[in-house]
């Protein structure tokens, strides 16, 4: 077998822009993801990382078939998927599971617990007969480090951590062996977000699971990420082993990015670049010719808004998708 779980290329998502009331024109269309290629290695978490806006969501609802791809490829094990269709889709839905980014809207606050926990088992029922049902939630919920007798309580009684660690035992309900994590722990505090990152790394470790994790923030991935995937309006420019990426990012957006991480040690901060991004992500409706990143790249050139940049190796180890990379370590 593969060492890759899933390897996606050239994975296109548009959505339409439509004008009119009765009949509807299509005046473009929103790039949301346009040309993303990498490869998940079982056992590993890919973080990806950009601004809000960047196409990460996109990406993750095309992934799980939840959105329709406008073009491209995703295996997985192996198996083109953008295609499934019956049960070989009804399979591919208990392989890959997401947990989503508000603990608070993405729970049904009329479903307790143990029916939200255990819902997945009334779409699959093969996985847990009828019986079973009540005693496979409350190891789920135990699992998660929450107390199992709190079965029958609704959302609203537990806080926005616990109700995350709803969301992840529901996730893991069906045995997956993929979870795309959409911003887990973007809507938490930041004490919470440590013990809830804790939890997703020790339940990698226990069931052997592969993670995409998704934020918006490069400090927040570093911890649990193997390697990471920075995004910029629909695109990878840069992917790289954490330490390579971190130590030596060489696209000028993810150095940006690293320059705006906290520093937790006061000498240190000093020593820090700050690089400030200016102005706002580019509408992927219309986004900048050649280069995406060039109307806020403070060392664009002619070629940029000409050409492209590919993605690939020109300076140290990893690819990077810029004319003009270079190292520059921007955090001590
Ligand atoms: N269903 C949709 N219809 C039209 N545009 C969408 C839809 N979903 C997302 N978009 C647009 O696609 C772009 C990428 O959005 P998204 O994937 O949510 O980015 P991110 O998760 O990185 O913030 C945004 O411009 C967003 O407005
Ligand atoms: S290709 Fe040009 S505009 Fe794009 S990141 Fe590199 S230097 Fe900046
Ligand atoms: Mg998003």
């Amino acid at each position: 077998m593969s060492d890759n779980i899933i390897e996606v290329r050239d994975l296109v998502k548009h959505f339409p822009v439509r004008v009119g009331v009765l009949f509807k024109r299509t005046v473009g269309h929103v790039r949301a993801v346009d040309g993303v290629s990498f490869d998940l290695k079982r056992g590993e978490t890919l973080g990806v990382v950009g601004e809000s806006g960047c196409g990460k969501s996109t990406l993750a609802q095309v992934l799980m078939r939840l959105e329709p791809a406008t073009g491209g490829s995703v295996k997985f094990e192996g198996q083109e998927i953008l295609g499934l269709k019956g049960s070989a889709l009804r399979k591919l839905r208990r392989d890959i599971q997401i947990v989503l980014q508000d603990p608070y809207t993405s729970l049904n606050p009329r479903m307790t617990v143990g029916d939200i926990v255990g819902e997945p088992f009334e779409i699959h029922p093969e996985v847990a007969p009828k019986g079973d049902r009540r005693k496979k939630v409350q190891d789920l919920l135990d699992v998660v480090g929450l107390n199992p007798e709190h079965i029958n309580r609704y959302p609203h009684q537990f806080s926005g951590g616990q109700r995350q660690r709803i969301g992840i035992a529901r996730a893991l309900a069906l045995r997956p062996k993929v979870i795309v994590c959409d911003e887990p722990v973007s809507a938490l505090d930041v004490s919470i977000q440590a013990q809830v990152m804790n939890l997703l790394g020790d339940l990698q470790n226990e069931f052997g699971l592969s993670y995409i994790f998704i934020a918006h923030d490069l400090s927040v991935v570093r911890h649990l990420s193997d390697r990471v995937a920075v995004m910029y309006l629909g695109k990878v420019v840069e992917i790289g082993d954490e330490t390579a990426l971190y130590e030596h990012p060489t696209h000028p957006y993810t150095q940006a990015l690293l320059s705006a991480v906290p520093v937790p040690d006061p000498e240190l901060r000093g020593q820090r670049q700050i690089i400030r991004l200016e102005g706002d992500v580019p509408s992927p409706v219309d986004p900048p010719s050649g280069c995406r990143f060039r109307t806020r790249c403070w060392k664009a050139q002619e070629v940029c808004a000409q050409e492209e940049p590919e993605l690939m190796t020109r300076v140290g180890a990893h690819p990077s998708a810029c004319h003009f990379a270079e190292e520059k370590s921007v955090v001590p």
